[in-house]
């Protein structure tokens, strides 16, 4: 237990200004306190009550500009001009949605509704995705984006990644790629989504297109390389060439990984230490214990099994074998049309063996590692200002509450923009 007013020795630093004892109040400025805060995830152990989550009752924020600068017990904070009271509701850091599919025209309803009645999901789905946003325009697309986006904030999302992977061209991927990254920074090459209809008859002449001429158009729009390493998408073999060849472009490797049966995905995901193998559905010993051994972060998509009628992924295994584990919505029109963080919360909680805290924790902080970032995820001085105010006294009604819709307020960056 700590007083909460001791600088953090055991977290990552966070980036951002100097100001990381909290001690040191900040003068009177142009800062907002937020205060009556009832319960306050900090996701820094020692700022709060020494458990992971961080948690300081009657707590107050100061925040200024786009950082927090102040954490701490509400009748320590300090004068500040503005002033805003939540009214004893519970405050959260802005989830990191660190795995989403949002640059896409059209849906699939038909295909969930033959799911729902019993058809099983397949990887080829993808193609009718792919042809619906091939003929899409630019702006079409990036409504479609933009509306989704609003869709997340309003429900606490402050920082998301977002994928290709429906474009399968050239200049598909290319520009579904300067697409999102007028959005997020958070982008992600998928040009090996799926074998697009076209190259069926010569996969490896798709490989060498994604790996060659494709990877130099994307590169330059994006951080990050992925693979859907699957039985009907890539192999290990491919998905190896096509990471290899992202990492020499300086793009950095997360795959899509063990999400529809046992496969090779997740070591390869920790043999190349990509930052995240996403999905985790079908993991044996072995994977499990690389994931717990490693700096790969697994991240689970409760969304994709809800919506697939699947079996879940089982966060309480890789919890106790020590593995990190985050949360995402994995948003796309296929699998897993939702861009609801505290659904995919509630969800984890019933049906995968997390508890509410380790479910709020890797919605936020695990997304945050799993994007390799020290500054969301977590609310702590010099962190993004990025809060969500929960119409609830407690973040334990993420899951308590499932869909009822709790977040009243959020800030993003220090800009109130919901609420
Ligand atoms: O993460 N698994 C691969 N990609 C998506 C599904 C995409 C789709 O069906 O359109 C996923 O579930
Ligand atoms: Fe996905």
């Amino acid at each position: 237990m700590n007083s909460g007013n001791e600088p953090t020795n055991s977290a990552p630093a966070t980036a951002g200004p100097d100001t990381t004892n909290s001690a040191v109040a900040p003068e009177a400025t142009a800062a907002t306190l937020i205060t009556n805060i009832a319960g306050l995830v900090t996701n820094d152990p020692p700022l709060g009550d020494g458990s992971p989550l961080g948690l300081i009752r009657d707590a107050a924020v100061v925040i200024e500009g786009d950082r927090v600068v102040w954490i701490g017990e509400s009748s320590k904070a300090p004068a500040t001009d503005n002033r805003v009271d939540v009214g004893g509701r519970a405050v959260i850091p802005g989830f990191v949605d660190s795995h989403s599919h949002l640059v896409f025209a059209g849906d699939r309803t038909a295909e969930f509704n033959a799911r729902m009645s019993g058809r099983p999901y397949e990887a080829g789905g993808i193609r009718t995705t792919v042809a619906a946003t091939r003929a899409a325009t630019d702006a079409e697309l990036e409504a479609n984006l933009t509306r989704y986006l609003r869709e997340a904030l309003r429900q606490g999302t402050t920082t998301f990644e977002t994928k290709s992977g429906y474009g399968l061209t050239v200049e598909d991927e290319a520009r579904a790629l300067r697409v999102a990254a007028r959005h997020t920074d958070e982008v992600t090459y998928l040009g090996a989504h799926v074998v697009p209809a076209e190259h069926a008859d010569d996969p490896a002449a798709y490989v060498a297109l994604v790996t060659g001429e494709m990877l130099d158009a994307c590169a330059p729009h994006a951080r990050w390389i992925d693979v859907f390493c699957e039985e009907g998408a890539f192999d290990g073999d491919q998905a190896r060439a096509i990471l290899t060849a992202g990492k020499a472009r300086g793009l950095h490797p997360r795959v899509h990984a063990n999400q529809l049966s046992y496969g090779p995905g997740v070591r390869l995901a920790v043999e190349l230490d990509a930052a995240s193998a996403d999905h985790c559905t079908h993991l044996t010993d072995e994977d499990v214990d690389a994931l717990a051994h490693s700096a790969t972060v697994a991240t689970l998509l409760p969304g994709a099994e809800f919506s697939t009628r699947a079996r879940w992924p089982d966060a309480r295994r890789l919890l106790d074998a020590g593995a990190t584990v985050a949360l995402s919505t994995d948003c796309n029109p296929g699998s897993s049309f939702t861009s609801s963080m505290p659904f995919c919360v509630a969800l984890a909680v019933r049906d995968m063996g997390m508890t509410p805290d380790e479910a709020v924790w890797s919605a936020t902080a695990g997304g945050a590692a799993a994007l390799r970032r020290t500054d969301v995820g977590r609310l702590t001085p010099g962190a993004r200002a990025d809060l969500v105010v929960l119409d609830a006294p407690s973040h334990v009604h993420l899951a308590y509450r499932p869909g009822v819709p709790l977040v009243t307020r959020v800030w993003r960056a220090g800009v109130p923009v919901v609420g």
